[in-house]
């Protein structure tokens, strides 16, 4: 069972970003990642659909023979991770905004979030606002259309730069001193993030959190591939996987799959 691989999936490539996290502390480990991007984005659509694609999206990962799977998009952990853990056996590991973090090292006391409308209107993501970022400034930013851009490999574009500093004003001016990505496709934005935001503005995402929660919950089940070779990585999209290919780089490949 060990050496069966980790399934991950995202509404598109984000996830990506997570893939490489979780590659770079378990390099051992075999696995499948699926950019259901011919249904991105995930973030506008309600909680019932968004639990519906992560279903068929965990049948796949499950028929392939996946021992955990890490669900790499906000939007799909805060909208149906409960219900993925109530029917299914496979241990699930999901990722959220890093609120928690940014709320405890503001000095300013205020943080900015920059997620979807499905993670900011979702009940998990307003109890951990509410845990941890009581009594602190909180902007809540909908990234409508940053998805979009990503996904169409106009992630260099005139109207990206546009959105984010539509996006960023509100935030500048409440004195933020902590922004928090809360979506997989957005550690992608951060050289742009970088180059829009004054220096002192830490930016901070879930990405390596995710990774050791990884690593933990394998070696908490007995999972961790112990054999030492050249792993299996296997990356699928549902349309046509140049702008995957973009992402990844040379040294993967990203191969069409019809799910
Ligand atoms: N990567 C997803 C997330 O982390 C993107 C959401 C979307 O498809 O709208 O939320």
């Amino acid at each position: 069972m060990s050496k069966q691989p980790i399934g991950i999936f995202d509404s598109g490539i984000g996830g990506t970003s997570i893939w490489k996290e979780i590659h770079q502390l378990l390099p051992h480990e075999n696995t499948i990642y699926l950019a259901d991007s011919k249904n991105a984005p995930y973030g506008p659509k309600g909680k019932e659909a968004i639990i519906e694609l992560s279903v068929k999206n965990t049948e796949l990962l499950l028929s392939k023979g996946c021992k955990l799977i890490v669900v790499a998009c906000n939007t799909a952990t805060t909208n149906a991770i409960t219900y993925l853990r109530q029917h299914y056996e496979v241990p699930f590991i999901g990722i959220e905004p890093a609120i928690k973090p940014a709320a405890l090292q503001t000095k300013n006391n205020a943080i900015g979030i920059l997620a979807t409308k499905g993670t900011l209107s979702s009940a998990l993501f307003s109890k951990t606002s509410e845990l941890f970022a009581n009594g602190k400034t909180v902007i809540e930013q909908n990234g409508e259309g940053l998805v979009e851009l990503i996904e169409s490999g106009q992630i260099h574009s005139k109207a990206m730069r546009e959105l984010l500093q539509i996006y960023l004003e509100p935030m500048l001016k409440a004195q933020i001193d902590y922004l928090v990505l809360g979506c997989t496709h957005y550690p992608y934005l951060i050289p742009i993030l970088k180059d829009l935001l004054p220096k002192h503005i830490k930016i901070i995402d879930s990405g390596k959190a995710v990774a050791k929660q990884t690593k933990a919950v394998l070696e908490g089940h007995n999972l961790l591939n112990s054999t030492i070779s050249t792993p299996k990585l296997e990356f699928y999209s549902n349309i046509d996987p140049k702008v995957m290919q973009s992402f990844l780089g040379d040294a993967f490949k990203a191969e069409y799959l019809n799910f």
